[in-house]
């Protein structure tokens, strides 16, 4: 697949197999996560790889939308040192850095979904207590990563009336 097709095929996948992802998929997905862009280089990242299946299973208590944890061998928490930066900035740049995140999944023929955490109170609670996460973490989002157990189409969502040229 080249990379603008990677792009145009990417959907959420929320049905997995059970079979575990080798170490040198998740290194990859890694390596593309902190490749992203990040405002100032700063790279305020940090990501936490749950595969514990008890760890997963208690996450849907709090996060009502994230129950194909229940399914998923994984999960990849990416959030953000406010030692670094600033929380507008940590989201902004932990987003990017997810994009990658499920870019480099789907490159690779596995399925991933973001769950959102940030700005949500009680799934910011609830991920920090759970991950024992220090107080200058923040958790920006969760994604769910596996071997699909669904297809789902690609969809063209071009829109040539969201484009203006030189101004509105
Ligand atoms: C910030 C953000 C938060 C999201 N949170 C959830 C979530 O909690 N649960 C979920 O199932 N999908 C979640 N999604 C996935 C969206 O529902 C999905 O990307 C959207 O419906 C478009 O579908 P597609 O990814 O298949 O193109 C989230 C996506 C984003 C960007």
């Amino acid at each position: 697949m080249n990379f603008l097709d990677v792009i145009l095929s990417r959907r959420s996948i929320r049905k997995y197999k059970k079979d575990k992802i080798p170490e040198t998929h998740i290194k990859s997905i890694l390596e593309a996560a902190m490749n992203a862009p990040s405002r100032k280089n700063e790279r305020p990242w940090h990501f936490v790889i749950i595969n514990n299946r008890k760890i997963l299973d208690k996450i849907p208590l709090f996060h009502l939308n994230s129950r194909m944890l229940y399914e998923a061998p994984m999960a990849i928490l990416v959030a953000g040192d406010l030692t670094v930066t600033r929380d507008i900035f940590i989201a902004i740049d932990c987003s990017a850095s997810t994009e990658n995140i499920l870019l480099a999944a789907h490159s690779l023929g596995l399925g991933a979904c973001w769950l959102g955490i940030y700005p949500d109170e009680d799934r910011m609670k609830g991920i920090k207590e759970l991950l024992n996460l220090p107080e200058s973490v923040l958790p920006i989002s969760l994604i769910s990563i596996g071997y699909p157990d669904e297809g789902k189409p690609q969809i063209n969502r071009f829109e040539q009336n969201r484009i203006h040229y030189n101004g509105w």
